[in-house]
């Protein structure tokens, strides 16, 4: 096959989940261990070493960072056996490294995938980030309202009072004013402490997780692989680029990106049907962590598809 090979997403999807899986796998040992940078490196290996086994011509487009910055699944690096479908992939193979460290909820393998150009090669620069769940009219809520806006819009497209209303930000000084703000409305605010992905996702589930809507400002590599989720599991985000300097904006142009005060939609980001896995590394209220008992341990993976909205959770056992 070549790269023009059709993207099958049904059975790749298996592969991608495999790919979740293992990376979750050599990061177990490193659950609250205190060693960012070794959980994310052993992730980091098993992710690609998986990759490179699948029968696709892929590009990596959301990665670990530009080439000069990233030995292994840079922004660009060519993964997977060659033969089979030219595929676009965005991965974060330890979404939450300090949670890892620490052991604290949400910490998540990562990865999507589509055919060439599905998704947005945003740069590694910060996003703002307005999220929420399906069932809304579109642009409901928008970047350019003020967060107590965003609130009471939301509030009153749902039929209940703005302190009814659940917030989820990562607990930043750069989030002071807006926390303060929901709070004003009467609205409750889950802080998390990282892992905005996991943050974004919360809201595609509201009955489960108790999130309404996600805002504030997070990693852009992040936000393209929110996209991707929220388009499996329905729901709408709006992102906006964050330049703090002239290196960042160069990031920008390097990437493609010309119009750097763009608000994209989620499927401006997301452009085509794309499957994505991602598997729990420490306990969430989307899928739970590692297990490990003597003789074996166990992982949960959320694996979905655009295409047909389906939402899978596998568990997989095996002995060690
Ligand atoms: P890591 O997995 O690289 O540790 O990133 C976690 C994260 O919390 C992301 O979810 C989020 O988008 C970003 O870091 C926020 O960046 P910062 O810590 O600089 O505010």
């Amino acid at each position: 096959m070549s790269p023009q090979a059709e993207f099958h997403d049904r059975m790749l999807s298996l592969g991608l989940a495999r790919v979740a899986e293992q990376a979750a796998l050599a990061s177990a040992k490193l659950v609250g261990r205190g060693d960012e940078k070794a959980a994310d490196q052993a992730a980091v290996n098993a992710m690609r070493e998986q990759l490179n086994m699948l029968d696709i011509a892929g590009v990596v487009v959301i990665g670990e960072g530009e080439r000069d910055e990233a030995p292994m699944l840079y922004i660009g690096e060519e993964v997977g056996t060659g033969s089979g479908p030219g595929v676009d992939i965005a991965l974060d193979p330890l979404e939450g490294t300090t949670l890892t460290a620490k052991d604290m909820p949400n910490a998540l393998t990562v990865i999507a995938m589509g055919p060439r150009g599905s998704m947005l090669h945003a740069p590694d620069t910060y996003m703002d980030k307005l999220a929420i769940g399906p069932g809304y009219e579109d642009g409901v809520v928008s970047l350019d309202m003020s967060p107590a806006e965003r609130v009471r819009a939301l509030a009153a497209a749902k039929g209940c009072d703005a302190s009814d209303i659940t917030v989820c930000i990562l607990e930043r000084p750069r989030h002071e004013d807006m926390i303060a703000e929901v709070r004003s409305t009467g609205a409750a605010i889950r802080l998390i402490t990282d892992g905005d992905v996991a943050g974004v996702m919360h809201c595609a589930e509201a009955d489960v997780t108790g999130i309404d809507m996600y805002m504030g400002q997070g990693g852009a590599p992040e936000g393209v692989l929110a996209a991707a989720a929220l388009k499996c599991m329905g729901g709408q985000i709006f992102t906006r680029l964050v330049f703090r300097n002239d290196d960042e904006r160069a990031r920008a142009a390097k990437a493609g990106i010309t119009d750097l005060d763009r608000i994209y939609s989620r499927d401006e980001m997301v452009t085509q049907d794309v499957i994505f896995a991602a598997t729990g590394v420490t306990g969430g209220t989307l899928v739970p962590g590692i297990k490990r008992e003597p003789g074996w341990v166990e992982t949960t993976t959320l694996l979905m598809r655009s295409k047909t909205g389906s939402v899978r959770r596998m568990t997989y056992r095996t002995p060690v």
